[in-house]
């Protein structure tokens, strides 16, 4: 890192976490997200992690004291009434577990993080592990029963179940919902940042009318199978999900757990990834499950092979070229797609919490060389630019919202010259 001083950065990324910190969960960032996010907060406990383990295993305690009977866990926890967000938890009626919350999950990196946690201290984190197991594995089995295609695909049932709420992988399958009946509603997120950045009027409408919809079938797991009109399988959640159960296996196995069943998983999960890829460009991308096309959009989550343990020559090349086309890699969208556009959230921004996963996943499978070529370019991207939510792939310049919980995460726990460094 030239120019920089990473030692000040460090210290500007832990006042974030410690800023964000609402007392055992982190919100992602004041004002736009004023709860705890189920993915967000898992980026939150590996920062945390680098500095102080205590408060990284607090914040998976509170995600998973949130927990559904069935096993889920859900997207967003309302602890505190916000009116500053819109939909809050009357709009979604969700009150199936014992926090106020959605109804819909979000991509499980919990338990790779977890096990991040754990093998800072393994004597420190063993019995907050051994609770925490029972937990995570009853999450990826409601997974597996609820979100999973027979072939092994994992599918959202909302854009927001992704987290990558207006990426085009959903293109189609929004097309297709008439948001009729939708209502009128006001939209809180274009307060806090500019409209520009964020998912349209349409995107919007569509979001509202399937929350609805999901409230209609009470959020029940069977109704929702036969009733959801949006089904996509994701690599997103597919990736992230094989590598969750990969992490989880080498959890289990250390606590001496029987782990037929998340073998069994694990084997279904590697046999459906050749399911994403596109047969006409061969990178990876979503699949409408309904009509069975596949969505042609080459993202940020088309790379998250790695991250899933599966090495992959065709998305090795394309990432080369994605490298040398695009300043500030990876964009979420393809800059020569001709809907791409910088700005607008997942439609082409770059975020430092899909590079850092995709960073780790090259560095596992050997992709050294790649691997510290994106590091090294995140780390300047937030040096230059800041904590922001996400970046300009063309210019670098800071999106979204400011102060950004997971891009401190990001920072400390690995693009950072230090990370890694310190111990909590
Ligand atoms: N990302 C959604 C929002 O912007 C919800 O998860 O509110």
């Amino acid at each position: 890192m030239t120019g920089h001083d990473h030692i000040a950065l460090d210290d500007q990324a832990r006042a974030i976490l410690r800023g964000n910190d609402r007392g055992g969960y982190t919100v992602p960032t004041a004002g736009l997200y004023p709860y705890q996010w189920n993915w967000d907060s898992a980026f939150a406990a590996w920062g945390f992690a680098q500095f102080d383990i205590g408060r990284a295993w607090d914040e998976m305690d509170t995600l998973f004291s949130g927990q559904w009977p069935n096993g889920m866990v859900p997207h967003i926890l309302f602890h505190q009434p916000d009116p500053g967000y819109f939909p809050g938890p009357d709009v979604w009626g969700a009150n199936l577990g014992p926090i106020p919350s959605s109804g819909i999950t979000q991509p499980p990196v919990a338990a790779t993080f977890i096990r991040d946690i754990w093998e800072k201290d393994r004597t420190a984190g063993a019995d907050r592990l051994d609770a925490l197991l029972p937990k995570i594995i009853a999450w990826h089995r409601w997974f597996m029963e609820w979100r999973c295609c027979a072939h092994g695909t994992v599918f959202v049932t909302h854009p927001w179940e992704a987290g990558r709420d207006n990426c085009p992988d959903w293109d189609s399958a929004m097309a297709a919902i008439v948001p009729e009946g939708v209502g009128e509603y006001t939209r809180r997120d274009t307060s806090h940042v500019d409209p520009d950045m964020r998912p349209t009027k349409a995107d919007y409408d569509r979001y509202i009318w399937l929350v609805q919809r999901g409230r209609r079938l009470g959020w029940d797991d069977e109704a929702m199978a036969e009733n959801m009109p949006f089904r996509v399988g994701d690599p997103t959640m597919s990736f992230i999900f094989l590598r969750a159960n990969r992490d989880l296996l080498a959890m289990c196995e250390a606590f001496g757990h029987d782990c037929c069943e998340l073998r069994g998983w694990i084997k279904i999960l590697e046999q459906s990834a050749e399911v994403l890829r596109n047969p006409d460009t061969g990178f990876f991308n979503g699949v409408n499950t309904l009509t069975k096309e596949h969505t042609g959009a080459l993202s940020n989550a088309s790379y998250l092979c790695w991250y899933a343990g599966i090495d992959d020559a065709p998305m090795g090349k394309i990432l080369e070229q994605t490298f040398s086309e695009c300043p500030y890699p990876v964009p979420s969208h393809a800059i020569a797609a001709q809907d791409f556009d910088p700005k607008r959230y997942w439609r082409g921004p770059t975020w430092a919490i899909m590079n850092a996963l995709i960073g780790r996943g090259l560095e596992d499978m050997g992709h050294t060389d790649h691997a510290r070529q994106l590091k090294q370019a995140t780390g300047d991207l937030i040096a230059s630019h800041g904590f922001a939510e996400y970046f300009d792939p063309l210019t670098g310049e800071a999106a979204g919202g400011g102060t950004f919980t997971w891009t401190a995460a990001v920072w400390l726990a690995w693009a950072s010259p230090s990370a890694g460094k310190y111990n909590g």
